[in-house]
C-alpha cells in the first residue's frame, strides 16, 4: 500500500474514534461497544508503531479521555490524571514485565510485587481535600482539565466531606471510580444503556438533587496531587484510605509474578458474573511508590501500571436476515443471521430468537442494529434493538403461517396441564412427510445416544434424504449399497465400512430404540424408564392396542406430560409402521432388571407419609436394589403400601379396599433383614 493510502486509512480511523468520543463523553450517547472502540484504538497505535511517518495530534496516544463539554465550569488537575495501557494476554503481561525489568536493568528472577484491583467500569473523579475538608471534585475530563461537579459528588454518601485523622495530609487529591451497582442500575434501565452511562449521566446532571435520587457509589484507588502523604506503597495507601474512610474494592490484591497474576484474573473473571459491580478487567500497579516514580510515564500512561481486560461476551451487529428453523418436534425456530462478529474470540453468525412471542417482545427485525451476547457454550442471543439505529424499511417480521418446509399449517399448541397455548409454533404434518422433521428425526436417530452409527453424520443424512436413499428410520437398515457405491465421494472401502457399521447396530437396546425414536419429551432419562417397564419391544408397541396409557403414571418419574405425547406418538399411523419395520429389521434386546432375584423381587411398593429415619429416595433404592418395583398411585399391582407420619388418607382407604397390605418403616426394613 501506498504511504498516502495508509496514512489517509489512519486519519479516517482517527476521526472516527473522535466522534465515538463525542458521543461517549458529551452525548452520553455511545455509538459502539467498549469493545468496538477498544478494537479500534488498537489499530490506530498499532499502525502508528508500524509506519513511524503517521502523525496526528488527534491521535488517541496523545489525547487522554477527551475535551471537557461545555455545560460545567473547568478547572485544572494539578497533577494529570493518566490513563492506562491494555492487556489482553498473558504475553502481553510479560512483555509488560520485562519492559520495567529492562528499565531498571534487572534480571528476570527480580521480584515485582503488584497491585492487583479489579478494574470498575464507571466514571474516575478527583476530590481534592484540604485540611480534611473536601474543597472541589473534578471529573477526568481531558486528563489534564475536567469538569467541577464538586455540589454532585458531595451527594454520594460513600465520600467523606470531612477527615479528621491525625495522619490525613495536609493537601491531597483522592482519586476512584463512580459508578452504580447492578441492582440499582435495574430501576434506571429504561433511562440509560448500561450501568455506566447511567453513573455518568447522574453525576453530570444539572442540578445536584437531581443527582441525589441515583444510589451512585464511589471507591477509591489512586491520588493525584499530595502534600504529607505518608506511605511508601500503594498497599498501605488503600490500608489508609479504607481508615480515612474510604470505601476500597474488596478485591484488592497484593501479587507478584505474572503466573499468579493470570491466576487471580481467572479467579476474580469466574466471580465477575455474580459481583454487584462492573468490572471489565484488572489494574496492576507496581506496588512500590518509589520505583513507580522511577519508572515514571510513557506518553499518557504510566510504565509501572496497566489494565488486564476481560474479552467481552458481548458485541453489537446487524441482523442480515431471520431463518425459521424446523426442528425434529416440528418446533419452528427463528434464527437471526447476523453479519458476523467476533465474540470474545469467537466467531457467531447465528443468534437464536428462541420463538415467535420473543420477536414480537423485542420487536425484532430484519435490518435492525442488535447487542448479541455469547454466554459459556449456550446459542447466542440476541439482548436489546437500538432503536435509535432502525431504518423505515426495517419492517415488523411476519413469522410464517405456513410450515416453510413443507407447506403445512403451523399451530401453537395448546397445553392442558399450563392452560396456556404453547410459545412455540408447530409444523402440523405427520413428521417425516416434511423434509425438515424428517431429516431431524433421522439425524437423531443415528447420533450418540441413539444408534450411534459410525459415520452416518449430519450431512450423510442430509445428502440421503435428498437422493432419496432414506426418509424412514428403516429405510437406513434397507440401503441400496450399490447405488451408494456409485456416488461421487463413496469408495467400495468406504460403502464397506458404512455397511459394517449399519449391522453392526441392528442389535439393540429397547432404551436406546425408544429413545432413537424421538417421542418429545421422553429423552434418555425417560426412555429408560419406559423401557425398564415394558421389558420387551412386543409389550412397548401393543400399548397402541391396549391403550393402557394411564398405567405410565405408576413409572415414577413419567407425568401427565410425557404420557399425552407418547399417546400422540402412537395415534399417528405412520409412526406404527415405523415400530413394525423396525421390529422386522433389528434384533432387539430386552431390558434387564439389573438383580433380577434379589428379596423383593414381583413386589411393588408405594410410600405415603413421611417416614421416620429414611427418606424416599433411600427407600425407593433399597426396593430397586433388591428387585423390586415403586409405583405412585393405588392399584391392584400394588403389594405393600408403607405408611409413616400424616399418610394421605385417601391411599390408606383404596389400599384397604384392594386388601393391600399396609407396613410401616420398621416392617418394610424387617423386609430386608434391617433394623431402623
Ligand atoms: S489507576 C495511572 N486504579 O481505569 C493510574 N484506575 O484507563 C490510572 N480504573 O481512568 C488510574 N479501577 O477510570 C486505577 N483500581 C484502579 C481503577 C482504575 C478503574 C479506571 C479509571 C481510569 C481508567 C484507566
Amino acid at each position: 500500500m501506498k504511504k498516502s493510502e495508509i496514512n489517509k486509512q489512519y486519519l479516517n480511523k482517527i476521526k472516527l474514534i473522535n466522534k465515538f468520543n463525542k458521543f461517549y463523553f458529551d452525548k452520553n450517547k455511545p455509538l459502539v461497544s467498549d469493545q468496538v472502540y477498544d478494537d479500534l484504538k488498537k489499530e490506530i497505535i498499532e499502525l502508528e508503531n508500524r509506519y513511524t511517518f503517521l502523525k496526528s495530534k488527534k491521535s488517541p496516544s496523545r489525547v487522554v479521555g477527551h475535551r471537557p463539554s461545555k455545560s460545567f465550569k473547568k478547572s485544572s488537575h494539578k497533577v494529570p490524571m493518566l490513563s492506562l495501557s491494555n492487556a489482553f494476554s498473558e504475553e502481553d503481561l510479560l512483555n509488560f514485565e520485562k519492559k520495567i525489568l529492562n528499565f531498571i536493568s534487572k534480571k528476570e528472577d527480580f521480584k515485582i510485587s503488584y497491585s492487583a484491583e479489579p478494574k470498575i467500569d464507571g466514571i474516575s473523579a478527583s476530590l481534592t481535600y484540604k485540611n480534611g475538608n473536601l474543597v472541589r471534585g473534578l471529573s477526568r475530563g481531558d486528563g489534564k482539565e475536567g469538569e467541577d461537579i464538586t455540589d454532585n459528588l458531595s451527594t454520594i454518601k460513600d465520600i467523606p466531606k470531612k477527615i479528621s485523622s491525625e495522619d490525613f495530609p495536609e493537601e491531597i487529591d483522592i482519586r476512584g471510580e463512580v459508578f452504580i451497582q447492578n441492582t440499582d442500575f435495574e430501576y434506571l434501565k429504561d433511562k440509560f444503556a448500561n450501568p455506566r452511562n447511567a453513573a455518568s449521566g447522574s453525576l453530570r446532571q444539572k442540578n445536584p438533587e437531581d443527582t441525589q435520587k441515583i444510589p451512585l457509589k464511589f471507591i477509591a484507588y489512586t491520588f493525584g496531587f499530595d502534600s504529607g502523604l505518608k506511605v511508601k506503597n500503594q498497599s498501605d495507601y488503600l490500608k489508609k484510605l479504607n481508615e480515612w474512610g474510604f470505601k476500597i474494592n474488596p478485591l484488592n490484591k497484593l501479587i507478584s509474578g505474572v503466573k499468579n497474576l493470570i491466576d487471580n484474573y481467572n479467579e476474580i473473571e469466574k466471580k465477575r458474573a455474580d459481583l454487584n459491580f462492573d468490572i471489565d478487567g484488572i489494574v496492576y500497579k507496581v506496588n512500590d511508590f518509589a520505583l513507580q516514580k522511577r519508572l515514571g510515564n510513557v506518553a499518557n500512561a504510566p510504565r509501572w501500571a496497566i489494565a488486564h481486560k476481560f474479552s467481552s461476551n458481548k458485541a453489537v451487529s446487524q441482523i442480515e436476515d431471520i431463518e425459521i428453523q424446523i426442528g425434529r418436534t416440528g418446533a419452528l425456530t427463528p434464527v437471526a443471521k447476523i453479519k458476523p462478529i467476533n465474540i470474545g474470540g469467537v466467531q457467531v453468525s447465528n443468534a437464536t430468537l428462541h420463538n415467535e412471542d420473543e420477536i414480537i417482545r423485542k420487536d425484532i427485525r430484519i435490518g435492525d442494529t442488535v447487542t448479541v451476547e455469547r454466554a459459556g457454550d449456550v446459542i447466542p442471543h440476541i439482548l436489546s434493538v437500538d432503536l435509535k439505529k432502525r431504518k423505515k424499511k426495517n419492517i415488523k417480521f411476519i413469522f410464517p403461517e405456513k410450515c416453510p418446509s413443507c407447506g403445512s399449517k403451523t399451530i401453537k399448541e395448546y397445553n392442558s396441564i399450563t392452560k396456556k397455548n404453547d410459545a412455540v409454533r408447530r409444523c402440523t404434518s405427520e413428521g417425516y412427510f416434511c423434509e425438515k422433521i424428517s431429516v431431524e428425526k433421522l439425524k437423531h436417530f443415528v447420533s450418540k445416544d441413539a444408534f450411534n452409527i459410525d459415520g452416518f453424520g449430519k450431512k450423510i443424512v442430509e445428502s440421503f434424504w435428498k437422493l432419496k436413499l432414506i426418509q424412514f428410520p428403516q429405510d437406513i437398515f434397507k440401503l441400496d449399497y450399490n447405488r451408494i457405491a456409485n456416488l461421487e465421494g463413496w469408495g467400495k472401502l468406504s460403502v464397506e465400512n458404512l455397511k459394517y457399521s449399519i449391522n453392526e447396530k441392528k442389535n439393540i437396546s429397547l432404551e436406546r430404540l425408544i429413545y432413537a425414536l424421538g417421542i418429545r419429551h421422553i429423552g434418555l432419562e425417560n426412555a429408560k424408564l419406559l423401557s425398564k417397564y415394558f421389558i420387551s419391544f412386543t409389550n412397548f408397541k401393543n400399548l397402541s392396542k391396549t391403550n393402557k396409557y394411564d398405567e405410565l403414571l405408576n413409572i415414577d418419574g413419567i407425568g401427565e406430560t410425557q404420557i399425552n405425547s407418547v399417546k400422540n406418538f402412537f395415534s399417528v399411523s405412520i409412526n406404527l409402521k415405523v415400530l413394525n419395520e423396525l421390529e422386522k429389521l433389528l434384533d432387539i434386546k430386552k431390558s434387564k432388571n439389573n438383580q433380577k432375584n434379589g428379596i423383593l423381587k414381583d413386589k411393588s411398593f408405594l410410600v405415603t407419609g413421611k417416614l421416620g429415619s429414611i427418606s424416599r429416595a433411600e427407600v425407593k433404592s433399597l426396593i430397586e436394589e433388591n428387585s423390586g418395583t415403586t409405583l405412585s398411585s393405588v392399584s391392584k399391582k400394588l403389594n405393600y403400601l408403607i405408611t409413616g407420619e400424616k399418610p394421605t388418607k385417601k391411599k390408606i382407604e383404596s389400599a384397604k379396599a384392594l386388601k393391600i397390605k399396609i407396613i410401616d418403616q420398621d416392617e418394610f426394613l424387617k423386609m430386608l433383614n434391617k433394623t431402623s
